[in-house]
């Protein structure tokens, strides 16, 4: 039985952009924020507290953050790997945090530049902060099926790691599909397993649609009663420090799959699709929803 209703965190402004070799104006990254949260959708990840000379497309992390017009709707958790981050953020208003691990060793050196143990003593630090500012943590295990430096990624592995992270405090955990090479096969092991350490209402699926799999993998999770889906506005983005990870699956295709099951998003899919218009205008591309290509067409 799938779930009633499905919560759907948008994180193209920060997954969708990252990647862009360009300087994304501020401006744009504000109005598409500002887009977003007319759209019905109640999280919107709108930046990353990193450092600039790893992500320079973050790097106006600040006049982001303090320049969107935020809705009393909608929640805007910004991605912080220590507490350096952490401390950035709260001061430039950020009300929710998201720390990142990952499953891979080989992933969390090149991405976070520590090994999985100590960025688990790095987020527990944040996570220490964050409890007594009231604010919550959300956390992400990368390379949740499969590493594009280790290749295959044992559900194990996935497990120990999204388990840490949910016992540190973290109030959801969602399980990435860096590189996108998961299958609905892969998916279901990977969730078997973590469901029996985690408990499901905390966890959520980040899909990346690199192998094209990304649907079929979020409705195997839906079917496993996971009721929590990541996804990107115009399937934008990909992860600097995973080489050739296209976007994540768009917001577009995956609101139009849950309402044709009959699920629930409180979001309205023509709006999703004109702040999508908006940044593929801006960014000179061509969208990667097929639902935005199908209706556009018409
Ligand atoms: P490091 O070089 O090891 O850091 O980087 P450090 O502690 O040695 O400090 C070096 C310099 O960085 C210092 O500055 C620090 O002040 C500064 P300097 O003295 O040289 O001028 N620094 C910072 N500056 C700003 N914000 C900070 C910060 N921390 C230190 N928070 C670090 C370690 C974690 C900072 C670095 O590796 C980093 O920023 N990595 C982020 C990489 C990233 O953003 N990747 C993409 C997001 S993850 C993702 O996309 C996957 C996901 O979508 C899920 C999925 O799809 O699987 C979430
Ligand atoms: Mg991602």
């Amino acid at each position: 039985k799938f779930p009633d209703f499905v919560k759907i965190v948008e994180v193209g402004p920060r997954d969708g952009l990252q990647n862009e070799k360009e300087m994304v104006p501020t401006e744009i990254k504000i109005q598409l924020i500002d887009m977003l949260s007319q759209t019905g959708l109640s999280v919107i990840e709108a930046t990353s507290f990193v450092s600039s000379k790893w992500v320079m497309q973050m790097a106006d992390h600040n006049e982001v953050l303090t320049g969107i017009n935020k809705s009393p709707h909608v929640r805007y958790p910004v991605l912080t790997p220590n507490i350096q981050g952490f401390q950035a953020a709260v001061e430039a208003g950020a009300a929710e945090v998201a720390v990142f691990g990952s499953a891979s060793e080989t992933f969390s050196r090149k991405n976070i530049n520590c090994s999985v143990e100590e960025s688990m003593h790095r987020f527990e630090q944040v996570i220490c902060a964050a409890r007594q500012a009231c604010i919550p943590v959300r956390g992400y295990v990368s390379c949740a099926l499969g590493c594009p430096y280790e290749g295959q990624v044992h559900p194990a592995q996935v497990t120990k790691v999204a388990k840490r992270l949910h016992e540190l405090g973290c109030y959801e955990v969602s399980l990435g599909d860096t590189t996108g090479m998961g299958t609905a096969g892969s998916m279901a092991a990977m969730l078997r397993a973590v469901m029996a350490e985690v408990p499901i209402h905390a966890l959520a699926v980040h899909c990346h649609d690199t192998y094209g799999q990304a649907l079929a993998n979020i409705l195997t999770a839906l079917q496993m009663g996971v009721s929590v889906v990541d996804s990107s506005v115009a399937g934008l983005g990909g992860c600097p420090y995973a080489e050739g990870a296209s976007g994540n699956v768009s917001t577009e295709d995956v609101v139009y799959m849950l309402h044709g099951l009959g699920i629930q998003t409180g979001v309205d899919l023509a709006k999703v699709i004109e702040a999508g218009d908006f940044i593929c205008r801006a960014l000179k591309r061509p969208t990667n929803s097929k639902v935005s290509q199908a209706t556009s067409r018409s």
